[in-house]
């Protein structure tokens, strides 16, 4: 059955790919992005965030059946934190209502396979208290000390710990909306090109994300896992983390972790 899907990011790179797929099966798509989408929004502040949630529900006509959240920064910028974490979970709580009005709502983000890598405790609890200011302010600090890339694992284990916390609050699943995420290894995007033009880049990349199973990835992998997870034979996944990844956080962690 045709469905209506809120996508953010969905004028480049997985984004994109899911709008696309999702168009193919005949459900409607609201893309968000910052242009080139049927909603341009900066995710980055509270007001493109509210502007965001305001312009999707009017498009939406009060009932959302799915909304996929892949915008998202990476690198040495700390407005990585309110693209990745902020921005994703404002519009997971500005449009819940919406969700709740489906008959089978579901919703998903972009996390990251880096999370199993160290991360700053003291921007992820910030975040977690959703306090940006905080965050904004510790992730600086970390750019300065030359810890900045722990700040996008660190944004993208409070994203999954949001989502955690949250799937099983009044309103998610007793609303019956899945809430989960995906960790997606090396997808060639344009957010990963650069890191292939410097080959101490990519080999450090590749240290970091061991695809054993079929290498890099395009985005139409992680399309096809989000499109799942959003969709109503998904009845009863919630509050997981799904790695995609070719076999890297196996390889990085081990069996006994699960
Ligand atoms: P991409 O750069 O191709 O797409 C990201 C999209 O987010 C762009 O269209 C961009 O305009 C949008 N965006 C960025 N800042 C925004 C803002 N302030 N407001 C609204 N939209 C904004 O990147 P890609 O690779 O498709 O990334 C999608 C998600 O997947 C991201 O959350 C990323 O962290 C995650 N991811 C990507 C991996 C990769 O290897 N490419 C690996 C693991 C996770």
């Amino acid at each position: 059955m045709s469905r209506v899907v809120a996508v953010s990011g969905a004028a480049s790179g997985i984004g994109a790919a899911t709008a696309r797929l999702l168009r193919e099966r005949g459900d409607t798509v609201i893309g968000i992005d910052l242009g080139n989408a049927e909603v341009c929004a900066d995710l980055s502040t509270p007001d493109g965030r509210r502007d965001a949630v305001a312009a999707v529900l009017d498009k939406a006509g009060g009932t959302l059946d799915a909304v996929v959240l892949c915008a998202g920064l990476s690198g040495l910028d700390p407005r990585l934190v309110s693209v990745n974490f902020f921005g994703s979970t404002a519009l997971l709580d500005g449009l819940r209502p919406a969700l709740a009005a489906s008959q089978s709502p579901r919703a998903a983000v972009v996390a990251s396979m880096t999370v199993v890598h160290p991360t700053d405790a003291e921007l992820v609890a910030a975040c977690l208290n959703g306090d940006e200011a905080e965050a904004l302010k510790v992730a600086a600090t970390a750019v300065e000390e030359g810890r900045g890339r722990q700040m996008y694992p660190s944004s993208k284990a409070a994203l999954v710990q949001w989502v955690r916390r949250t799937c099983i609050q009044p309103g998610w699943a007793d609303a019956g909306i899945a809430l989960n995420a995906v960790g997606p290894g090396v997808v060639l995007t344009p957010m990963s090109g650069g890191l292939f033009d410097d080959p101490e880049m990519r080999a450090a990349m590749d240290r970091a994300v061991p695809m054993p199973l079929n290498g890099h990835m395009g985005p139409d992998v992680v399309a096809n896992t989000l499109a799942w997870l959003v969709s109503s034979e998904n009845s009863h996944v919630t509050g997981q983390l799904l790695y995609v990844d070719g076999g890297a956080e196996v390889t990085v962690r081990g069996p006994e972790r699960f």
